[in-house]
């Protein structure tokens, strides 16, 4: 079986090379030429846990090759993967310019049968119209099918979730593209990973019902936290009880500054304009939109209560990536809290494993530093936003004598209140009010 791949991005690189990784051959293709360049030069151009290795075996294995010619991948693919962006537009509707670009190509370049597999996040009634917008551009008759095959893969762990995912789902009435996507995934068939078999609307809607019910579980115990601050209950011991209920469970009870990433944000917009265009109005998501937001305001509120003014202030921030592991800092909510301090011309210092260079393009204003210690060297807060492991064991003594009144600002909860005050400094962090 050989398939493409169109779109190198977080997910396009990782499906390539996974289904690699299963003994397919795949090419990747993006019109980005100097990704494809790096990724010809072993150069990955970005970091995810555990991608490098597996792009570079199967690289060496000749499993997978990276090109910009896409005529030359469609030519010798059975199936083809988009995995193009579908960022947020103007309008807070999924801008699908990347999509349809992608589809009016296959569809000026396929010669024979294809399966075009959708693995972008797409707002419902998207593979209808690039049914269409296919079937209006091909020079002559030829046939083929679009599967919806949304993707469930978390930044960070995603070479893990890509391999072991909970379910595949495939929206298709087409029974010979369902062969098709049986054998590509066969691997994880073997390994007893259910398949969801449905229509096209059906699979895009579950894609964002995920999103939107993670999202929530997210808000929720943020509003929880919130609570906890302004009634002195402990948000951690609500969360781990509540987690304890089967139909609860315990994930994505984990209180901080809102949810941030290139996917949450601009799906849960998508998802309500999909119901605004279907006549539905969706009160939950709204909520949703407008608590999440809150969330991340309510860190530049307790950053200005804890320091009294911002004026003259500088703070250090451990952190900048949307969670840990992944140099994404798509919609991080570290980023909006950095981009409001500067408006309030407080002085930044940073320190992330790996975002760093994501964010200087972003906010070449703040002070990038090696390591966390030096970041932190005469702040008045620290302000720790992405729970990195390396953030988890920080020598607070050191910080104790370069930056002795700092305040620490944890908004991940990371901590232990009591160490930190015992060290004389003052700790705030999410939900977790000083009892005594
Ligand atoms: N990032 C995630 O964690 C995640 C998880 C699940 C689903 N998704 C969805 O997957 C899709 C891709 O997300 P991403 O984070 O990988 O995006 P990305 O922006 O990192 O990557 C998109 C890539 O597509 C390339 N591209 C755009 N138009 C092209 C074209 N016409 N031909 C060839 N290449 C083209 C771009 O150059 C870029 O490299 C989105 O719809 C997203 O919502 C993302």
């Amino acid at each position: 079986m050989n398939i493409c791949v169109i779109g190198t991005g977080y997910v396009g690189l990782v499906v390539g090379s996974c289904l690699a990784d299963f003994g397919t051959n795949v090419v990747c293709v993006d019109s980005n030429a100097g990704k494809i360049d790096d990724l010809n030069n072993g150069k990955m151009p970005i970091y995810e846990h555990g991608l490098s290795d597996i792009v570079s075996r199967n690289t060496k294995l000749g499993r997978l090759s990276f090109t910009t010619d896409l005529k030359s991948a469609i030519d010798k693919s059975t199936a083809i993967f988009l995995a193009v962006g579908t960022p947020e537009g103007e309008d807070g509707r999924a801008d699908m310019s990347q999509i349809r670009a992608a589809a009016l190509d296959i569809a000026k370049l396929m010669t024979e049968y294809k399966v075009i597999v959708v693995k972008s996040t797409v707002p419902v009634g998207t593979a209808k119209i690039l049914r269409q917008l296919i079937s209006d551009n091909l020079d002559s008759k030829i046939e083929f099918d679009v599967v919806s095959n949304p993707e469930f893969l978390r930044e960070g762990v995603a070479v893990n979730d890509f391999l072991h995912p909970d379910r595949i789902v495939l929206g298709t009435t087409s029974e010979r593209a369902l062969e098709i996507m049986r054998e590509i995934y066969r691997p994880t068939y073997l390994l007893k990973k259910p398949f969801v078999t449905t229509t096209n609307e059906t699979a895009e809607l579950i894609k964002y019902a995920a999103n939107s019910m993670l999202a929530l579980k997210i808000s929720f115990i943020n509003e929880i936290a919130n609570l906890c601050d302004h009634i002195g209950a402990d948000v951690y011991d609500v969360a781990v009880a509540i987690g304890m209920d089967g139909r609860i469970g315990p994930k994505f009870l984990h209180p901080g500054p809102g949810y941030g990433g290139s996917c949450f944000p601009k799906d849960m917009s998508s998802l309500a304009n999909i119901s605004r265009d279907n006549d539905y109005d969706f009160k939950l998501i709204n909520a949703l939109i407008e608590v999440n937001t809150r969330q991340r305001e309510l860190v530049i509120e307790k950053v200005k209560d804890a320091l009294g003014s911002f004026e003259g202030k500088k703070i250090a921030i451990l952190g900048l990536s949307f969670k840990p592991n992944t140099d994404d800092i798509r919609e991080a909510p570290a980023i909006y809290v950095a981009r409001t301090l500067l408006e309030h011309d407080v002085k930044l210092s940073a320190y992330d494993p790996a975002a760093m260079d994501a964010a200087k393009a972003l906010l070449p204003e703040i002070v990038y530093c090696e390591n966390l210690y030096v970041a932190c060297d005469s702040a008045d807060l620290v302000l720790l936003m992405t729970e990195w492991n390396e953030f988890r064991d920080i020598n607070f003594e050191k910080i104790k004598e370069s930056a002795p009144g700092a305040v620490i600002y944890d908004t991940r909860n990371l901590y232990e209140r009591e160490q930190i005050e015992l060290l004389g400094f003052k700790y705030i962090c999410t939900g977790r009010p000083s009892i005594a």
